[in-house]
């Protein structure tokens, strides 16, 4: 599903964000990518999600160069996309199903199917009976799940998280992780940036490790 073929990411003020990454990813995967702040975990995420170019190599996400695509089909490229994070974003002034609904509402579908999609989003994170509600009347790591639930209604192929643990305690921190991997037991491949070493550790999946912009570690992670 994803190929980086020596894809390197030079910012525009010759600061070297990643240099000439290769690695593969399949369909139905789930890793993580880990590595001190600034190793390039978000540059990495921003180039899948075309929020930033390639400036070497070859970057394949579903057979489409991130290198190549032109501004016009990069709309439908993130459709395929969800993504979480850290700060969820929510608006506070709109109720839960309101905020899982506005991706929908986006694209235009009809209000029977939003409502419907909506439902199934806040079910796979369990919290089907807080649709009425607003944000600042659910918990943390409930705010956290309705952000999840958002970047899946649309039900992407692909689910990106920066650090989506980073804001809370360890005990909702493994929670989350849970979440992620309920929706990548459906299918959805999942790549989540973040540093908490020991969180990943328990969950023993695959894992790459970054450093100043280079793959040093790809492999299951042990405690
Ligand atoms: N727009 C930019 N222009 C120049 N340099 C940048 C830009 N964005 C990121 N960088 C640099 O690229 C490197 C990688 O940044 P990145 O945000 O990908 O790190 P990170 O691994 O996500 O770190 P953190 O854990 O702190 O979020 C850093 O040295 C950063 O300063
Ligand atoms: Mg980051």
């Amino acid at each position: 599903m994803i190929r980086f073929e020596q894809v390197g990411k030079r910012y525009p003020n010759g600061h070297v964000g990643l240099h000439e990454l290769s690695f593969h990813v399949q369909r139905g995967e789930f890793l993580f990518i880990t590595g001190h702040s600034g190793a390039g975990k978000s540059t990495l995420l921003r180039l899948l999600l075309a929020m930033e170019r390639p400036t070497s190599g070859k970057l394949l996400l579903a057979g489409q160069d991130l290198a190549r695509i032109g501004n016009a089909q990069i709309p439908y490229l993130r459709r395929q996309i969800g993504v979480v994070f850290q700060n969820h974003q929510l608006l506070f002034d709109r109720t839960v199903f309101d905020n899982v609904a506005l991706p929908l509402q986006i694209l235009g579908l009809p209000k029977a199917d939003i409502s419907e999609r909506v439902q199934i989003a806040l079910e796979r994170v369990s919290l089907r009976e807080k649709a009425e509600q607003f944000p600042h009347d659910l918990s943390t790591g409930q705010q956290q799940r309705v952000g999840i639930a958002r970047a899946v209604v649309h039900r992407p192929a692909l689910l990106l998280a920066d650090e989506p643990t980073g804001n809370l305690d360890p005990r909702l921190a493994a929670e989350i992780m849970g979440v992620f991997e309920d929706i990548n037991q459906l299918g959805t491949t999942v790549l989540i940036a973040s540093h908490d070493l020991a969180l990943i550790a328990r969950m023993r999946h695959r894992m790459l490790t970054l450093q100043r912009g280079r793959l040093i570690g790809d492999g299951e992670a042990t405690e």
